[in-house]
């Protein structure tokens, strides 16, 4: 079976945009922008598409590629103390000079509708629920949970080591029950840990790390990362394989973009509502 992320964020879009609807005033969710590579450049389009179509603004803050770090600080310094600017993320990546975690430590946590800063993620660790969750990783749990697919008891492997995908994900795996292994595309004998896992999380960017030889056979793929080798997008996880094989996966092409963007539409909105319409 096909666990489609555009299918499963459209009813997300739905309520945010009835809700936003029935406000006062919509929110306005602001996205600094330094490095325009084409991905960085999918996901604004994207967060400017679906912010028009559920009736929120968005803005876009551009900076210069050679912009020093003093003065990308300066920048979030200015949306930290700006009272028009309620709600801000840094689309990352970031270029290469710049510190990428010194920026994030530098954004108001109570902004950072991206879950990103330190005391956000912290939050996400001791199992608090007053914070801003990471969206990729909260689309993962969410998705997983309108298939019904139970995370407590279930073994979860997860491919993937990074700050904002596999780190946070492991730890909302842990929070609803799940023993987790976290492994990363250079993991001896990978297959040891995903033979034996309930749900498979790849997000590496390694075409067709994960083929069905290596899972059992009712285990559920979640792909979150792709790669284009030869102009063809290639997921971590062999989609037509694993359909092959019966397995349910999340499929590639077929990103996880649009659900990302709903939780951070999600987290703007909640933050908006509890912020000015009590
Ligand atoms: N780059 C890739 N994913 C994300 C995301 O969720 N937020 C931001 N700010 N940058 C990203």
């Amino acid at each position: 079976m096909i666990l489609n992320w555009t299918q499963t964020s459209r009813e997300i879009y739905e309520n945010l945009k009835n809700n936003i609807w029935n406000l006062a005033d919509a929110p306005t969710l602001w996205a600094i922008l330094v490095w325009d590579s084409p991905a960085s450049l999918r996901y604004i389009k994207q967060k400017r598409k679906f912010a028009k179509k559920i009736g929120m603004w968005f803005e876009l803050i551009q900076r210069d590629e050679n912009i020093s770090q003093e003065e990308l600080l300066e920048t979030i310094q200015t949306c930290n103390t700006s009272e028009n600017i309620s709600w801000y993320i840094v689309q990352l990546p970031l270029p290469k000079h710049i510190d990428t975690n010194k920026i994030i430590e530098s954004i108001d946590p109570k902004k950072d509708v991206d879950g990103f800063h330190p005391e956000n993620q912290w939050k996400v660790m001791i199992h608090d629920n007053s914070g801003f969750v990471p969206c990729t990783p909260a689309g993962v749990i969410h998705l997983l949970s309108e298939y019904k697919v139970e995370l407590s008891w279930k073994k979860v492997c997860i491919i993937g080591r990074s700050n904002i995908v596999g780190k946070p994900l492991a730890l909302l795996c842990i929070n609803a029950g799940a023993t987790v292994s976290v492994c990363n595309s250079r993991t001896p004998k990978l297959e040891d840990f995903t033979i034996s896992a309930d749900i498979i999380i790849c997000a590496t960017g390694i075409p067709h790390l994960v083929k069905p030889g290596m899972t059992h056979k009712n285990a559920i793929i979640i792909d979150v990362w792709f790669s284009v080798v030869d102009g063809k997008i290639m997921g971590d996880a062999d989609t037509q394989a694993f359909l092959d094989a019966g397995n349910s996966i999340t499929p590639v092409p077929g990103w996880v973009g649009p659900m990302t963007v709903a939780m951070l539409m999600t987290n703007t909105y909640l933050a908006h509502t509890q912020k000015y319409e009590k």
